[in-house]
């Protein structure tokens, strides 16, 4: 059931809801969530099976603000208080040593947590709002509301159609980020950078002086994290990634075929063929972002065996801008 989250009665039937150990669909600036109350290991146990997501795979808490962290993590290193106070509430994750037995469903008892103070307005006030209740829930445990491996969601719809109308999903609107959060790894003396996002590695070492490492630079004992899997974000047609001139070439050898293809370019086509499927990625990386898994859906939604991308740029001078959504059509094409 899909519930205007406007409503300030819909915000209190879904922080009642946590707080009975019902799952909920979370509106977030990045993509939706499943939510549950972080405290209740069967409730997040059930964010487990809905999703089909294996054990050792720890979820973000989310947190109404910055000072809720104090419940969930036992130290916040002065790099990561430099980053929370820049970019919280906002799209950024931290990892942060955990206190001793707090949300351990949701940690995996890894000794780690992630945390993250989103600011979607409808999210702010579900978490605002399990504050106030009698016991409180002070953190929300939200993966992407997706079965295990497929697309994220950033609409309602999304959400619905992957759960079920049982399911009580709140409608915030479309995503604005559209891509999944930042993860910042903060446990190792160095930020690392597990999961690039909106928050960019130039703007994490603009505000703590330091460039994040990538996880390739460290040990291979680095803990599990699907988003970060090489293959993830499936479509169910295969993705390949192309040049603009590889692009081209394969679309202008198209004829009988062009019906089972999508092609998802950023240059113009010269002379496709009349029944190719086209869709244009928006040209800035913030733009692409924003429209990234929405486009994947609807070229899915063909049900054609392949979708063509053209890949975002290497060598211009905003490429570095591009690193979220880059990483997730690799990894979308490295499923196929
Ligand atoms: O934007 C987002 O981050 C969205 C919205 C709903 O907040 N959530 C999201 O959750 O993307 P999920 O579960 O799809 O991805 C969370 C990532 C996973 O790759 C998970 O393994 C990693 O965060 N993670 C969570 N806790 C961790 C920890 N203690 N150590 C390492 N990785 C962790
Ligand atoms: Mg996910």
């Amino acid at each position: 059931m899909i519930l205007d989250g406007q409503q300030a009665s819909s915000i209190q039937a879904a922080a009642r809801a946590l707080a009975q150990g019902r799952l909920v669909g979370l509106p977030t600036e990045t993509v939706y969530g499943l939510a549950a109350n972080a405290d209740d290991d069967a409730a997040v146990a059930q964010i487990f099976a809905a999703k089909g997501r294996p054990a050792d795979h720890p979820l973000i808490v989310h947190v109404a603000d910055a000072a809720a962290i104090t419940r969930y993590a036992q130290a916040v290193p002065l790099f990561a208080q430099q980053l929370i106070d820049a970019f919280w509430p906002g799209p950024l994750t931290l990892i942060l040593p955990c206190l001793p037995g707090v949300a351990r469903a949701s940690t995996g008892g890894q000794g780690s947590v992630g945390l993250r103070c989103p600011a979607h307005p409808v999210a702010q006030a579900v978490l605002r709002a399990g504050q106030q209740l009698q016991p409180p829930v002070w953190g929300v445990s939200a993966p992407s509301a997706n079965k295990f491996g497929r697309i994220s969601p950033t609409t309602a719809a999304h959400v619905a159609a992957e759960f079920g109308d049982d399911l009580l999903v709140l409608d915030g609107g479309a995503c604005a980020v559209g891509i999944e959060s930042t993860i910042v790894d903060c446990t190792r003396g160095v930020p690392v950078l597990l999961r690039p996002g909106a928050v960019t590695r130039d703007a994490i070492e603009r505000v703590c002086g330091q460039r994040p490492l990538s996880k390739e630079e460290l040990a291979a004992d680095t803990p599990r994290a699907s988003g970060t899997l090489l293959a993830h974000y499936a479509p169910n047609a295969k993705l390949r990634l192309m040049t603009a001139q590889q692009l081209q070439a394969a679309v202008a050898l198209l004829g009988d075929d062009a019906p089972a293809i999508a092609v998802y370019h950023r240059s113009p086509l010269r002379s496709p063929a009349s029944r190719l499927h086209l869709r244009a990625m928006p040209a800035s990386a913030a733009e692409a972002a924003r429209c990234l898994f929405s486009d994947l859906r609807d070229l899915d939604a063909l049900q054609v065996p392949l979708i063509w991308v053209e890949a975002p740029p290497e060598d211009t001078a905003d490429s570095a801008a591009w690193e979220g959504v880059r990483d997730r059509l690799q990894r979308a094409a490295a499923a196929g």
